[in-house]
C-alpha cells in the first residue's frame, strides 16, 4: 500500500510579515527541502516520497505552506521541523511565531482494497472516500494532533484493517510442527458429561462457569506437581502472584486495548462508599427480592479495566522502567494465583470452553538468544511430560500469536514484528506454538497450551531494558487446567485405575466428602 500526505497549513506571527523577509523565507524554505526534510531518510528513497514544501505564500501576519510527502519525513513531520528552522531565522524581522492554523489535511492511500475491507469511524475524519484503488481521507487535525502523530496511528490502522481483510478470507495460520502418533485411548465420551454424573463437578451460576469438587481439583494439583517437579523446577522459574484485575494503564501497553473490548469482564468502582448512597439499593432488593441493575449501574464509575484475561501482562510493571542487571537473566517466573475471564458468548462448552478458567503462566525475559533457549528447553519438558507422564496422544503447531490474535490481528508475527539487526538470529521464531489434544469422543482437537516467544513486544511496551543494552525479548506459555483435564479425561477416563501410573500415584484416592440425600 502506498501512502501519500497532503497539508496546507499558516504559520501565524505576531505582526505583519514584511515584503523583505520573502527572501529569507525562500531560502530557508530551499534548505529545508535540500537538507532539513532529507535528515534520516534512507538512501536511494525516491524524491517524490520525501517531504517537500512546495509552495509558500505570505498574506498579513501568516506564511502560508502547502508541504507534500510519501512516507518519509511525512508532510506533519515537516511541518514541525520547518516551524523550528524558520522561527528563529524570522526573529531577525521582529516576528514571533504566535500559532499554527492547519487548513487543510489529507491522505490519500493507494493499494488494492480486499472486498472486506470497511473504512474505521473516527472522530477526525471528515470524509473518507474509495474510487479503484485509491481510498482519499479528509481530517479535521489540530496542530496537537497532527505533533501527538495521531496520522501516522491512523495510517498504521487503516494498514491493519486492509491486512486484516485481505487475510479475512484465509484460514487463521496453522502449521504443524510436531505429532504424537495415534495413543491408546480408553475413552470414546465428552468427560464433562461424566465429571457431572460422578459428581466431580457442578455448573456455577454465572455463565460459563464450574464449582470444581474435591475429584476435579485433586486432578488440578496432581498436573500441578507434575509441572513444577518437571518442568519449573528444573528450568528455574519461580513463583510470583499477578494482579488479577488489569487496570486500562496495562492494556494500554500490552497491546490488548487495541481490540479485546467484546471478550472483557468490565470491572466498575462505587462513585462513592457512603453507606447513605447506596441505601436505597439494598432496601430495593429487600422489598422486591430482585437486585435494581438500572440502579446500580447510575451510581458506579468506570469500568477501570476487566478481570484477568491473558495472565502475563499484569506481571509487567513490576519490572516497568527498568534496566535489568545481566547477572539475574534470563528472569524466569510463574504465575497460579487466580483466574482468568472471557466472555465467550455463544462459545462456551464443557469445562474447556468457560467464562472463567484456571492456569499456570509461565514467564520468562532475557536476551533474544536466551528467550529462544528457554522456549526450547519448555518445549522439550512438556514433550516429555506428554509423552512418558500423561502419554497422551497430541501434536503441536505454529499458530498466529496470541498477542496478535487479542488485538484482532491474523497471519504470523513475521508479518508485523521488526526488531534490530542484532536478534536477527531469532527473529523468525517469534510467535506462537499451540499444543493440542485429541477428543476422542469427538474426533477434533483441544488447545490445551501454548508456548510463545514474544519478542521484544512487552519489554517494549513497558520500557524495560537489560543491561548488555542489547534488546530485551520475552516469552510466556500458559497452562490450562481445566483444558489439561478436558484432554486427559477425553483420553483416558475418569476411573484412575486406567490411568498412566504416575498420574494415578500422585492423584491417590480422592475422598469423598459430599453424600447427597
Ligand atoms: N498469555 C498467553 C495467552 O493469553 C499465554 O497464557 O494465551
Ligand atoms: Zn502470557
Amino acid at each position: 500500500m502506498s501512502v501519500r500526505f497532503n497539508l496546507d497549513a499558516g504559520l501565524l506571527f505576531n505582526a505583519d510579515i514584511p515584503a523583505e523577509a520573502a527572501a529569507t523565507v525562500e531560502k530557508m524554505v530551499g534548505e529545508a527541502n535540500k537538507t532539513l526534510f532529507r535528515k534520516g531518510v534512507p538512501a536511494g528513497v525516491p524524491e517524490d516520497e520525501i517531504g517537500r514544501i512546495e509552495d509558500f505564500s505570505i498574506a498579513g501576519s501568516v506564511l502560508g505552506l502547502r508541504i507534500r510527502s510519501g512516507p518519509y519525513t511525512r508532510a506533519h513531520d515537516a511541518l514541525f521541523r520547518f516551524r523550528k528552522l524558520i522561527a528563529p531565522s524570522l526573529g531577525k524581522f521582529r516576528l514571533g511565531l504566535r500559532d499554527m492554523e492547519i487548513r487543510s489535511f489529507w491522505i490519500e492511500m493507494r493499494g488494492e482494497f480486499p472486498e472486506g475491507f470497511r473504512m474505521p469511524k473516527l472522530p477526525f475524519i471528515l470524509s473518507a472516500d474509495r474510487s479503484g484503488d485509491t481510498l482519499k481521507i479528509s481530517l479535521r487535525m489540530e496542530a496537537a494532533d497532527l505533533e501527538n502523530k495521531v496520522p501516522d496511528r491512523l495510517v498504521r490502522l487503516i494498514e491493519e484493517k486492509f491486512q486484516s481483510a485481505t487475510y479475512g478470507g484465509k484460514a487463521e495460520h496453522w502449521e504443524l510442527i510436531f505429532s504424537s502418533g495415534p495413543k491408546r485411548t480408553m475413552n470414546d465420551s465428552d468427560p464433562t458429561e461424566q465429571m457431572i454424573k460422578q459428581g466431580w463437578i457442578r455448573h456455577a451460576l454465572s455463565r460459563g462457569q464450574w464449582i470444581h469438587g474435591p475429584q476435579s481439583v485433586r486432578l488440578w494439583r496432581t498436573f500441578e506437581k507434575i509441572v513444577l517437579d518437571e518442568i519449573i523446577a528444573p528450568l528455574g522459574f519461580t513463583e510470583m502472584v499477578f494482579p488479577k484485575l488489569t487496570p486500562w494503564e496495562v492494556w494500554k501497553k500490552s497491546g490488548h486495548a487495541k481490540g479485546v473490548y467484546p471478550e472483557i469482564y468490565y470491572v466498575c468502582t462505587p462513585k462513592t462508599r457512603d453507606p447513605e448512597y447506596w441505601e436505597d439499593v439494598g432496601d430495593y432488593f429487600k422489598v422486591t427480592g430482585e437486585v435494581p441493575v438500572d440502579m446500580i449501574r447510575e451510581r458506579i464509575d468506570g469500568p477501570i479495566g476487566g478481570l484477568c484475561y491473558a495472565q502475563c501482562p499484569s506481571f509487567w510493571p513490576f519490572v516497568q522502567g527498568e534496566t535489568i542487571a545481566n547477572d539475574c537473566l534470563p528472569i524466569r517466573v510463574f504465575d497460579r494465583s487466580g483466574t482468568s475471564h472471557r466472555y465467550e458468548s455463544g462459545g462456551i462448552h464443557g469445562i474447556e470452553r468457560v467464562d472463567e478458567f484456571h492456569r499456570m503462566e509461565i514467564l520468562w525475559l532475557g536476551t533474544a538468544e536466551q528467550t529462544v533457549g528457554i522456549a526450547d528447553r519448555l518445549h522439550e519438558a512438556y514433550m516429555r511430560v506428554f509423552e512418558n507422564i500423561l502419554e497422551l496422544e497430541w501434536r503441536c503447531a505454529r499458530v498466529t500469536p496470541w498477542f496478535m490474535a487479542q488485538e484482532g490481528m491474523v497471519g504470523t508475527a513475521q508479518d508485523t514484528i521488526t526488531t534490530p539487526s542484532e536478534t536477527a538470529c531469532c527473529a523468525d521464531r517469534v510467535g506462537t506454538t499451540d499444543y493440542e489434544a485429541l477428543l476422542p469422543y469427538s474426533g477434533s482437537w483441544l488447545e490445551f497450551q501454548n508456548v510463545s516467544i514474544n519478542g521484544n513486544k512487552y519489554p517494549k511496551g513497558f520500557s524495560v531494558k537489560i543491561q548488555s543494552g542489547t534488546e530485551c525479548w520475552s516469552g510466556c506459555s500458559g497452562i490450562g487446567l481445566e483444558r489439561w483435564s478436558a484432554s486427559f479425561l477425553a483420553q483416558k477416563g475418569l476411573d484412575p485405575a486406567n490411568w498412566p501410573e504416575k498420574v494415578a500415584k500422585i492423584y491417590g484416592e480422592p475422598e469423598e466428602i459430599f453424600r447427597f440425600m
